[in-house]
């Protein structure tokens, strides 16, 4: 059933600013995540220790956690591919870190240029070390449900794949839709194959896109399964720079409101939210695509 408490992981300013053609300055950047912060969540995935020509975007990487104020009681999870990333984000003073891994030989290739194999071999020593140097280590894992290259994706194979990242010691996993296809139907589909494989629901988070405008029913079917972690990005920006089609997150605000009306407390102010989010569309010169934040004047 519903889990009573959902913990809202804002991806917004990794997910959705690593997508945006023109690099935001640093400034911009350590605003939005004040504001997000004031607006009362817990958890902003802050940047990725990538390579800087991969994702130029967040290349400043450095420069915005030597600036951030930190405030108590958030976490601020940065992603990590591989040892050279793990020695950045330690030395940035990082807490908390996510690798990223692929369900499919495609995309590992396209966004990690290596394999599904290969992949785990490049994860295994960042989330030993991480562990060992006392950090929580998240996995995300894309194409959960369809790849633009390789179709619709075997729920059996993202199983497979996916309880290899919980083996190595990543606490969490995240389902990731990453072009933003899947229906709810194949959601509750996928949480009952973990399941059923031993991987228990307080495991698992979900990250949902929303090309095909089917993020918020595919969020309320994982909500229904016990789900009580979803990742989402304030207004809604987002995508994907190395999965063509990929467009914005779930937008906070829309989970928000969907959790408002089904009772399940969050934390979260609405109203800061959508000001935090009106105020990064300006920046962006553009309005935000979440429908909420539109219908509150956005
Ligand atoms: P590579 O070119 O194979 O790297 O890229 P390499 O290991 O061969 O190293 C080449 C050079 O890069 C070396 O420098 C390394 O030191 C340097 P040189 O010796 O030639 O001077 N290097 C680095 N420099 C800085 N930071 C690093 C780093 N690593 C190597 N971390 C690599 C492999 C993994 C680095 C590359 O493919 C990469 O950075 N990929 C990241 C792509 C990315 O960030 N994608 C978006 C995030 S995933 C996502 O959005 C999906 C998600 O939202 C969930 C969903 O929606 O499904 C999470
Ligand atoms: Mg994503």
């Amino acid at each position: 059933g519903l889990p009573e408490r959902v913990t809202i992981w804002e991806v917004g300013p990794r997910d959705g600013l690593q997508n945006e053609q023109a690099v935001v300055p640093v400034e911009v950047k350590l605003e939005f995540l004040d504001r997000l912060a004031a607006a009362g969540l817990g958890v902003l995935e802050a940047t990725s220790f990538v390579h800087p020509k991969w994702v130029p975007q967040l290349a400043d990487a450095e420069e915005l956690l030597g600036r951030l104020d930190r405030r108590p009681g958030v976490r601020y999870p940065v992603l990590v591919p591989n040892e050279r990333g793990l020695d950045r984000a330690l030395a940035a003073g990082v807490r908390h870190i996510a690798v990223f891994g692929s369900a499919t030989e495609t995309f590992a290739q396209r966004n990690l240029n290596s394999t599904v194999d290969g992949q785990f071999a490049m994860f295994e020593p960042v989330v030993g070390r991480a562990r060992a140097e006392g950090l929580e280590v998240r996995a995300y894992l894309s194409m959960c449900f369809g790849d633009p290259w390789e179709g619709p994706v075997p729920a059996e194979q993202v199983v497979r794949v996916g309880r290899r990242l919980l083996d190595l010691g990543c606490s969490q996993l995240s389902l990731g839709d990453t072009v933003g296809v899947a229906t709810a139907g194949q959601v509750e589909r996928l949480l009952d194959l973990f399941t059923g494989a031993g991987v228990g629901v307080d495991a698992l988070a979900v990250h949902f896109h929303d090309t095909y405008g089917q993020a918020l029913a595919n969020t309320h079917a994982a909500l229904r399964k016990g789900v009580s972690t979803v990742d989402s990005s304030a207004g809604g920006l987002g995508g994907c720079p190395y999965a063509e089609s990929a467009t914005g997150n779930l937008a906070t605000e829309d989970l928000v409101w969907l959790l408002d009306g089904l009772g399940i407390e969050h934390g979260a102010d609405l109203g800061e939210l959508v000001a935090a989010s009106r105020w990064m569309a300006e920046r962006l010169g553009r309005p935000s695509p979440s429908r909420v934040v539109r219908a509150l004047g956005g």
